[in-house]
């Protein structure tokens, strides 16, 4: 049976849960509002449901808790960061900081971070930058034990699902948040755990062909996840595998690395203060005539009018905060066994 969840008792457990697995108090509720509040974005696939895969890494000792990113260069509006291995989300969220400090002194921040283990949900940092009126650009790689998204015209896995971002802020911020691949890893999990079929197009099997099998991620032979939207999507993948592995001097795909080494995400962001560009009220005025008028083309589908970047999470997020987060059994009994050798028992 689907568990429907309180967000702010899912973030007290799972704040709960990280500590107990030796986080600070800090830390993990770093984590934890991270985690709840891309499942309330609707984003399940980077939600709660990554503490299995987060405990995994830990128990292997790839991801080392309570790190402090270490500042490994650049000066003026530029600074490089290392990770240390720890927990991306709060790495992630001490780059954002210096980037958002960066940006109000020189107008514009270029920072970039390596060695993170997974931060999850890249939206959530440009949020966290379009909160203090940046606008910021994301490029982000990652590495996994073995790479799942093929190159377009491949028939094997070569990259990750690399994600990109761009959050522009004002009266009505927009966040366009994205995997490169057709759709993201933690969605083919979701499907696979419920046991339902991928979207078309989404998966080739083991020999290069067309699946809706979830399963050809998971067990042998292996196939690979697609890139979308055929040159295009590939083209931006292989950028963002440049731009947030190559150019932050971290791992990426092809590294020659054989190990294991968790789930590392290299992400190279770019922060703006739109002020230097365009006067405030202007922007807000100038954006909400645009979103009207895109808004006004004809729904082709009755039932599905056309919306801006950003838009879906938002009605998400009103939705499940007012009903709750639905979490399914297998995703669900998996976070509980992680909370079982501690004691911690299922919210009520
Ligand atoms: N850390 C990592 O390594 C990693 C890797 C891959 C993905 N991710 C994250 O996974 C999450 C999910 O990615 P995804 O590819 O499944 O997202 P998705 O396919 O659901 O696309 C989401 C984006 O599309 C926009 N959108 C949705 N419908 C729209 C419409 N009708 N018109 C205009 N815009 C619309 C949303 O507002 C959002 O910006 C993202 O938050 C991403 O950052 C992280």
């Amino acid at each position: 049976m689907t568990t429907v969840a309180d967000s702010e008792r899912l973030k007290s457990f799972v704040t709960a849960l990280f500590q107990a697995a030796g986080s600070s108090s800090h830390e993990a509720q770093e984590i934890a509002d991270h985690l709840v509040e891309a499942n309330l974005a609707g984003h399940d696939s980077h939600g709660v449901g990554m503490i299995p895969a987060y405990f995994l890494h830990l128990r292997a000792g790839h991801v080392k808790p309570n790190q402090t990113p270490q500042r490994i260069g650049g000066d003026g509006a530029f600074a490089r960061f290392d990770g240390q291995m720890g927990y991306g989300q709060p790495a992630a969220n001490r780059v954002m900081d210096e980037a958002a400090a960066i940006a109000r002194a020189h107008g514009v921040a270029v920072t970039t971070l390596c060695n993170a283990q997974h931060i999850g949900r890249v939206g959530a940092y440009a949020e966290r930058l379009q909160a203090e009126g940046l606008l910021s650009l994301h490029f982000v790689n990652a590495v996994y034990h073995t790479p799942t998204v093929a190159p377009y015209r491949g028939s094997d896995a070569r990259v990750m699902t690399n994600p990109v971002c761009i959050g522009l802020p004002g009266a009505a911020p927009m966040l366009l948040d994205f995997a490169t691949a057709t759709i993201a890893l933690g969605k083919v999990r979701v499907a696979w755990n419920k046991g339902v079929a991928a979207p078309e197009g989404s998966l080739i099997d083991h020999q290069g062909r067309p699946t809706t099998s979830p399963a050809v991620m998971f067990e042998e032979p292996r196939g690979a996840q697609t890139a979308f939207g055929l040159h295009k999507g590939w083209g931006l993948a292989f950028m963002a595998e440049a731009l947030g592995g190559v150019m932050t001097g971290g791992p990426r795909s092809g590294d020659g690395f054989t190990g294991e080494r968790g789930l590392v995400n290299g992400i190279m962001s770019i922060v703006i203060d739109p002020a230097r560009l365009i006067e405030t009220q202007w922007l807000d005025a100038a954006m909400a005539t645009l979103v009207d008028y895109v808004k006004a083309s004809p729904a082709a589908d009755p039932g599905a009018p056309v919306q801006v970047p950003g838009e879906a999470e938002a009605l998400m997020r009103a939705e499940r905060r007012r009903n709750g987060i639905p979490i399914d059994p297998t995703t669900w009994s998996q976070i509980l066994a992680c909370a079982e050798p501690y004691g911690l028992r299922a919210p009520a």
